[in-house]
């Protein structure tokens, strides 16, 4: 018995545990074994033992049970010891991206045009020297072409130098009334410095209906400005000349740092130039198929960077093309 128990302590196993029970109180075990030789003992002595034996039958049982019982909760500790989780240690970050602020100021220019009932449109970047010039009115020998110099794929065909070409694929698809704004990417080739950057982006805005004045053109830029620059803001129209409207502006608002007064950021002028608009020129909507004697539009086209730099603040247009996490994590 006591030899027994101090076996089952060395136990390590349910396994180890069932071979232990097979010894003793298996067929061929040592208890059954005493069990069997009861015959051979004399009717007086065979009660005792066979109480006896009973006796140490249900003691090794329960010696086994409770072994069991121990080893099953030490199993269930060490597992838990080894499962625990370090909940002090810190997780693992991720980094979520922002918007960068070029896109955060065209999705706002495209919020106050949708508002205004405008459709967004798309054009190619690749696109073809008639449509960048020929049908905006800038013949081959046109000096309006040496201001805006591009990359050309072939002789025909370029990188487009502004967002107008759209006009044209538009009013030549869509008869009036036309409303539409299309952002995206120009190119020029032009040297990089602080306001200056061979690829930029404009927002190009078109309307062509009965009845358009330059009173509508004027009074849609006003809302514009000020729902990107703050209530304040004043714009100002500065006669300008562009082959494919007629008359033409070029059209500034009020500087957003000083509000007109003159200081660093708008050169002492109190005002900066945004973008270039103007009536549409008869002669563009005439080769774009809308007869002039019956429809009128105005068309402009928003400088992105000018409009993302002055909402933001920002004095370096290049900061906006370094992809400098720094700098871009400031726009959340
Ligand atoms: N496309 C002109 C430019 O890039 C801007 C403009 C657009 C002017 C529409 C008038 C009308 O300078």
């Amino acid at each position: 018995m006591r030899l027994a128990a101090e076996e089952l302590k060395g136990m390590k196993t349910m396994n180890d545990l069932d071979k232990f029970r097979v010894k003793y109180l298996g067929k061929k075990g040592e208890l059954t074994l005493v069990l069997r030789g009861m015959g051979r003992l004399s009717p007086e002595e065979r009660p005792v033992i066979g109480k006896l034996a009973n006796e140490v039958r249900t003691s090794i049982e329960d010696n086994i049970e409770n072994r069991m019982k121990q080893l099953a909760r030490e199993e269930q500790v060490q597992r838990l010891e080894k499962e625990v989780i370090d909940i002090s240690m810190p997780g693992k970050r991720k980094n979520l991206g922002t918007k960068h602020p070029l896109s955060i100021v065209v999705d706002e220019i495209k919020e106050v045009f949708i508002g205004m009932g405008y459709k967004i449109a798309e054009g190619p970047e690749v696109e073809l020297d008639y449509y960048n010039f020929e049908a905006l009115n800038t013949p081959p020998d046109h000096p309006a072409r040496d201001v805006q110099d591009t990359f050309y794929i072939t002789e025909k065909i370029l990188l487009r130098t502004q967002t107008s070409p759209v006009q044209a694929r538009v009013m030549e698809k869509q008869k009036p009334p036309i409303k539409i704004i299309c952002p995206g990417r120009v190119y020029r080739s032009d040297e990089v410095d602080a306001t200056h950057s061979p690829v930029f982006h404009q927002v190009e805005g078109l309307v062509v209906d009965k009845g358009v004045t330059m009173g509508d053109l004027i009074g849609t830029l006003k809302e514009f400005a000020k729902a990107l620059f703050g209530e304040k803001t004043e714009i100002r129209l500065r006669p300008h000349h562009f082959p494919f409207t007629e008359p033409s502006a070029e059209v500034d608002v009020s500087c957003w740092t000083c509000g007109g007064i003159g200081c660093r950021v708008c050169k002492g002028e109190g005002w900066i130039e945004i973008l270039g608009a103007g009536m549409v020129h008869p002669k563009v909507l005439k080769m774009c198929g809308i007869d002039p004697e019956v429809y009128s539009g105005f068309a402009f086209g928003i400088g992105a960077e000018r409009t993302a730099q002055g909402r933001f603040n920002i004095d370096d247009m290049r900061l906006l093309y370094e992809n400098d996490i720094r700098f871009l994590r400031q726009f959340k």
